[in-house]
This record gives structure tokens, C-alpha cells and sequence, in this order.
């Protein structure tokens, strides 16, 4: 039986910010629990654009693997209760994610700020132009625009890079009477310092996550578990 102090409104604005954790569950593997390895290599590693200039290749293969694992997964309980309290809130929601898997799009939440970008996503190195993953032909070790010849790259926003839509979650930080932190181990910045400016903004801050943040200092009501189990009595009882 889980226990929560707060109980949303129509009128409330909550704004929601999820990370590696939310997927777990779903079979998709966090950056920082078990080893963090990827073919012996650091995860965050193969994540920088010094990275992909140095081996784009070795970029490449580690990210089209992400990308065909996303065939083989769907959202699990803890992404379909957020749809369900984007429906609850309607306009009053937003959910901000640091995951790149589009599962919570899946789920059917509409209102999505993709922080980190998309793997479904690349772009080419020349001239910006966007693709979608699924029109690209992905057999050359570093796929090619087909337009201008040069490399593409997966828009995903690599540590040393600014993420996305950093003026509207200003703006919705703003606005937040409840903010959410839900499978994120509060190291990765920007992100992990928005529970803490959402708190000063006046909200107030609940997390959800396997283990206490790094963050936890600014997190006023935690639950500790996996968010596919405990999310969904959560939703309902803060929307019930
Ligand atoms: P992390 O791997 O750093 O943290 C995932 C958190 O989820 C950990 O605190 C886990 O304990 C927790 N967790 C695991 N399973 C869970 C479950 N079933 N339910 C709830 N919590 C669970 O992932 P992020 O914080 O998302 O950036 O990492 C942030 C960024 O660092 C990523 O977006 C990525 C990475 O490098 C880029 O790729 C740019």
C-alpha cells in the first residue's frame, strides 16, 4: 500500500521529468546501473561529438544497436500511468524526458519535450537537414545523407552539447505546481538541477526511483521502487 500526501486537481500544472529508469522495466538498459559498459566501452564515451569525430563508426554501431532494440520493446505500466495523467491534466501537463526511446510517445503522451533527442531521429553533418531513422539506409558503417553525400548522425544531444527545448522548460518550470522525477539518477546536468528550480519556483517536488537520487536533497515526497509497479497507484491516487 503506497502513501502519498498530495492529491492533483484539474487546475493543477504538473510537470513530470523521466529518465533511463522509466524504460528499465520495459528491457531497456539504464546508462549508470549494472556496469555501464558497452563493448568495454564507458557508455558516456561513445556519447560525445569528440567521440564521433575521433570513430564514428564505433558512434554508429553503438547507437544503431540501441536503435533495432527499440523494435523489440513497448511501454511498460509506469509510461502508460503518465498517459493516463496527461489525460487527467490535459493543457496542465508536460513531461519531460532525458530518453531518446520514444516509449513514452508510444504510451500515447502527446505533450513530450525530448530533452535528449531521439534515436528514431539523425541529421546530416554538412547541412542539418533531418531524417528519420527509418528512411535512412543504416547498412553503411556511417550512413550517408542522401541528399548531400556528407555523414549523418543520430540526433541525440552527446554530453558537451545543450539539449532541447531549454526555453520552454523554463517557461513550464515556472508555471509547475507539482513536479515529478521519475527513474533518473540525478547526476546528468541540466536535468538533474530542474527539480531543485522547480522547487525554488514553488512546486513541489515528488521522485520515484530504484534507489535515492544524487538529487534527493530537493525531492520533498520519494518512493522508492520500480516506477512500472508503483506508478500506476501513485496516478491513482493523486488523480483519484
Ligand atoms: P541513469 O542510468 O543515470 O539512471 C537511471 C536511474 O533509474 C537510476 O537511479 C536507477 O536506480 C533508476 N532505476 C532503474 N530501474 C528503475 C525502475 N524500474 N524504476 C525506477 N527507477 C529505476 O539514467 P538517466 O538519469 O536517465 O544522456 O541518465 C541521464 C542521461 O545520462 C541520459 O539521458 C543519457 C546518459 O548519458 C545522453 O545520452 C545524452
Amino acid at each position: 500500500m503506497i502513501e502519498t500526501k498530495f492529491k492533483f486537481s484539474k487546475n493543477d500544472v504538473v510537470i513530470v521529468l523521466t529518465g533511463a529508469g522509466i524504460s528499465a522495466e520495459s528491457g531497456l538498459k539504464t546508462f549508470r546501473d549494472h556496469d555501464g559498459l558497452w563493448e568495454n566501452h564507458k557508455v558516456d564515451e561513445v556519447a560525445t561529438p569528440e567521440a564521433f569525430k575521433c570513430d564514428p563508426e564505433l558512434v554508429w554501431r553503438f547507437y544503431k544497436q540501441r536503435y533495432f532494440q527499440l523494435a523489440e520493446v513497448k511501454p511498460n505500466p509506469g509510461h502508460l500511468a503518465l498517459k493516463k495523467l496527461e489525460d487527467f491534466l490535459g493543457n496542465n501537463f508536460m513531461l519531460i524526458t532525458q530518453n531518446v526511446d520514444g516509449l513514452h510517445e508510444q504510451a500515447g503522451n502527446e505533450r513530450i519535450l525530448e530533452m535528449h533527442g531521439s534515436l528514431r531521429d539523425c541529421f546530416c553533418t554538412k547541412f542539418g537537414t533531418n531524417f528519420k531513422m527509418q528512411d535512412v539506409d543504416l547498412n553503411p558503417a556511417v550512413p550517408l545523407c542522401k541528399e548531400c553525400g556528407a555523414a549523418l548522425r543520430p540526433d541525440i544531444v552527446w554530453f558537451g552539447e545543450i539539449p532541447y527545448y531549454m526555453n520552454e522548460i523554463d517557461l513550464v518550470l515556472k508555471q509547475a505546481d507539482y513536479f515529478l522525477v521519475i527513474g533518473t539518477s540525478g547526476i546528468v546536468q541540466p536535468a538533474a538541477s530542474l527539480a531543485y528550480l522547480a522547487r525554488m519556483n514553488g512546486a513541489k517536488t515528488i521522485g520515484v526511483n530504484l534507489v535515492p537520487p544524487e538529487n534527493m536533497m530537493f525531492i520533498d515526497e520519494f518512493h522508492q521502487g520500480r516506477s512500472g509497479e508503483i506508478l500506476p497507484e501513485l496516478v491513482e491516487k493523486w488523480i483519484g
